[in-house]
């Protein structure tokens, strides 16, 4: 058994843990709404290290946001890649033993797949995986889940089309192991051949049963979807500019598909957004995604309590 509790992919978590997970997350809404946050959680002896190699707005200031609204602390630094040891070689397994001296907890993004489990392995402090290159993004996927379940109020049998970049989308690798576990009737894959899902992700849901299907063009299945889920063709992993263009944005969420989806219908994306959504659609009711970026503080307030055994 571990020392700590540690988040680094989504596939260790059962229905029993995501349920209450969801039960400590509208707590947390309530809390921070009713302006408690702070005493409820108390946790000023508590500090928090963000270390983030690669850009971030949502991940780092939700959960540095969630910590402060939690009445603890937290210490950062600006591009870890350029302004930590690791831009002098220092190896992941001795950065978070030195950190671990210093703080309670970290929270780590990097760019290359495997450093958040590596951490975590080593066990000298708890670990949250705020995203691993083209790996895994369990929080994220954890707050996508939950806003699934406020917006359409269950989590069982939906039919979910997962559109973009199936390949290197981190948010998507994390979301299709706990959608596999609500049983969909369907999933949708929606991408060009060269961003198709990784086989062993294509092998999982095979393994577990998960009715899914790829599909060319979204106009297709629309009127069937409960939740359209759109995500970035992610450029930083390609080898030059041209390939990126060659596959980006090839399927964009305008009003031609809105007028297509069903009137409960919602639609999803972690953002950043880069022209995969026209901004035309924001102001439709079924567009969920910057709800479910505000989501993001209440299921990380969640998880950092959880890491401090505040619910079990
Ligand atoms: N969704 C997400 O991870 O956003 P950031 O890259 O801004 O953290």
């Amino acid at each position: 058994m571990p020392n700590f509790r540690h988040i680094v992919r989504t596939q260790d978590f059962d229905l029993d843990w995501l349920r209450r997970l969801y039960g400590q997350a509208t707590r947390a809404e309530e809390a921070v709404e009713t302006g408690i946050a702070s005493s409820m959680y108390a946790l000023t002896s508590k500090m928090m290290i963000t270390l983030f190699y690669q850009p971030s707005t949502r991940t780092r200031f939700s959960f540095e946001t969630a910590m402060r609204r939690m009445g603890g602390m937290v210490t950062s630094t600006e591009n870890a890649r350029d302004f930590s040891s690791a831009a002098k070689g220092e190896t992941p397994e001795d950065t978070i033993r030195v950190v671990a001296g210093y703080g309670d907890l970290v929270v780590v993004r990097h760019y290359e797949e495997g450093i958040a489990a590596r951490m975590a392995g080593m066990d000298v402090v708890p670990v949250i995986n705020a995203g691993d290159g083209p790996g895994q993004h369990p929080t994220q996927a954890l707050l996508d889940l939950w806003t699934i379940k406020k917006e359409r109020g269950h989590l069982d049998g939906l039919t979910v089309a997962l559109m973009g970049d199936l390949k290197y989308g981190r948010t998507i690798h994390s979301l299709i192991y706990l959608l596999a576990k609500y049983k969909p009737k369907m999933v949708y894959l929606i991408s060009p051949p060269e961003l198709a899902l990784p086989t062993d992700i294509v092998d999982y849901l095979n393994r577990h049963q998960v009715p899914f299907q790829p599909v060319d063009d979204v106009r297709s299945i629309a009127d069937m979807v409960d939740v359209l889920y759109q995500t970035r063709v992610q450029k930083e992993y390609f080898g030059s500019d041209a390939d990126y263009f060659r596959v980006a944005s090839r399927q964009i969420v305008d009003d031609s598909i809105m007028r297509l989806l069903s009137d409960t219908a919602i639609v999803m994306h972690p953002l950043p957004r880069v022209g995969e959504i026209d901004p035309a659609v924001d102001s439709d009711p079924r567009a969920a995604y910057f709800r479910q970026a505000h989501n993001g503080l209440f299921v990380r307030i969640a998880l950092v309590d959880w890491i401090f055994g505040g619910w079990d």
